[in-house]
C-alpha cells in the first residue's frame, strides 16, 4: 500500500490510501496491517467521536454481566486494545491485543478497507456505531481543540472544510459509515446509531447483548442502562478520561465528555453552512439505504 509523504509537521498526520491517520500509527502500519485476528475476535468500529467509549462501557458491563467492579479494573481506553493506536515505546495495540486471551474484545476506527484482512477471513463479529455527521463534525472540533496530539482544528468555519473534505484523522466520515453501511449484511456486523441508543438504551443494549450471545436478566439490564449514561459516565473516572495528562487531553478547554446530546450542531451551523451540508451530503451518499436522526 502506498504511503504518502507526512501532510505537514504541524498536523502531526501522515496518508494512507488517502486516509490521514497519526504518524507513530502509519510507521507502525505493517503490524497493523498483519495482525492475525481470531474467529471469535469482537471488534468494536467507529468513526472518531460517534459514542466508542459509550459503547464500550456497553459491551464490558454486559461481558462482566453488570458488576461495575469488574469494569473499574482499568480507565475503559486500556479495556479493549485499540487496533491501529501506537505511541513507542509504549506497546502498540497490536502487542496488546497479541497479549490478551480469547475470546477478546478490540476496537477500531478503520475504514473497512484499511482493516487487517485477517478481520475479514475469520469472520469475526463487529459492532458498528454511527453517529448523524453534523454532531459527530461539532464533537470533533471541540476534541481536536482540547486534544493537545492532533492538529489544531482552526475556527469553525475552518474546520467545517477539513471535515468535509475527509481532512481529519481516519479521513471522510462519508467513506467511513458508507463503507461499513454496505458490509453489514455481508459479515456479522451488528450496526447501531448513536441516535437510537440516546432515544431508547434499553432496547439498543437489549441488541447488543443478543449478539454478544448474552443472556442478562432486567434488572442487570437496567443496571446497564443507568450506569452507562452520560451523567454518570461524565462522572465516572475510569470513563471520563480524567486521568489522561493535560499536556495530551486539556479538559479545561473543553471536556471529553462534552454534552452528549443530539442536536448540538444547530447551534454551531449556520444557515448557509446548513444548505451548503445537505447539498453535499445528499451528492455523497447518493445510492445508499442509511437514514440518520438528526434531532430528538
Ligand atoms: P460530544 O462531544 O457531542 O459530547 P468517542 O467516545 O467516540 O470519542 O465519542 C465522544 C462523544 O460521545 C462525545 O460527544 C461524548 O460526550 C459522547 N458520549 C460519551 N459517553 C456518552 C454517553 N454515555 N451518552 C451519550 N453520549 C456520550
Amino acid at each position: 500500500m502506498a504511503l504518502t509523504p507526512e501532510l505537514s509537521k504541524k498536523t502531526h498526520l501522515k496518508e494512507v490510501a488517502g486516509i490521514p491517520l497519526q504518524v507513530a500509527t502509519v510507521d507502525n502500519w505493517r503490524q497493523i496491517q498483519s495482525f492475525e485476528a481470531k474467529p471469535d475476535d469482537l471488534l468494536i468500529c467507529t468513526y472518531p467521536k460517534s459514542g466508542t467509549t459509550w459503547i464500550q462501557e456497553i459491551v464490558d458491563m454486559i461481558e462482566q454481566n453488570g458488576d461495575m467492579e469488574k469494569c473499574r479494573r482499568t480507565i475503559i481506553q486500556h479495556r479493549h486494545p485499540f487496533i491501529e493506536w501506537a505511541r513507542p515505546p509504549q506497546p502498540s495495540g497490536v502487542d496488546k491485543a497479541n497479549a490478551m486471551p480469547a475470546p477478546r474484545i478490540l476496537r477500531t476506527h478503520l475504514p473497512t478497507h484499511l482493516l487487517p484482512p485477517s478481520f475479514w477471513e475469520n469472520n469475526c463479529k463487529f459492532l458498528y456505531v454511527a453517529r448523524n455527521a453534523k454532531d459527530c463534525m461539532v464533537s470533533y472540533y471541540h476534541f481536536q481543540r482540547m486534544n493537545q496530539v492532533l492538529p489544531d482544528p482552526g475556527t469553525w468555519e475552518e474546520y467545517f472544510e477539513t471535515f468535509i473534505n475527509g481532512k481529519v484523522g481516519w479521513g471522510s466520515w462519508f467513506e467511513h459509515v458508507k463503507g461499513w453501511w454496505e458490509m453489514r449484511d455481508r459479515y456479522q456486523i451488528l450496526f447501531l446509531f448513536y441516535e437510537d441508543i440516546k432515544r431508547d438504551p434499553k432496547h439498543e443494549i437489549q441488541k447488543v447483548i443478543k449478539f454478544m450471545g448474552k443472556n442478562l436478566d432486567e434488572m442487570v439490564l437496567d443496571k446497564i442502562v443507568q450506569e452507562t449514561s452520560f451523567e454518570k459516565m461524565k462522572e465516572n473516572p475510569m470513563t471520563n478520561r480524567s486521568t489522561v495528562p493535560k499536556s495530551i487531553l486539556d479538559q479545561s478547554i473543553s471536556p471529553f465528555m462534552r454534552k452528549g446530546t443530539v442536536g448540538d450542531w444547530k447551534n454551531y451551523f449556520t444557515v448557509a453552512q446548513n444548505e451548503k451540508f445537505d447539498e453535499i451530503y445528499r451528492r455523497k451518499m447518493e445510492g445508499t439505504s442509511i437514514n440518520f436522526c438528526m434531532e430528538l
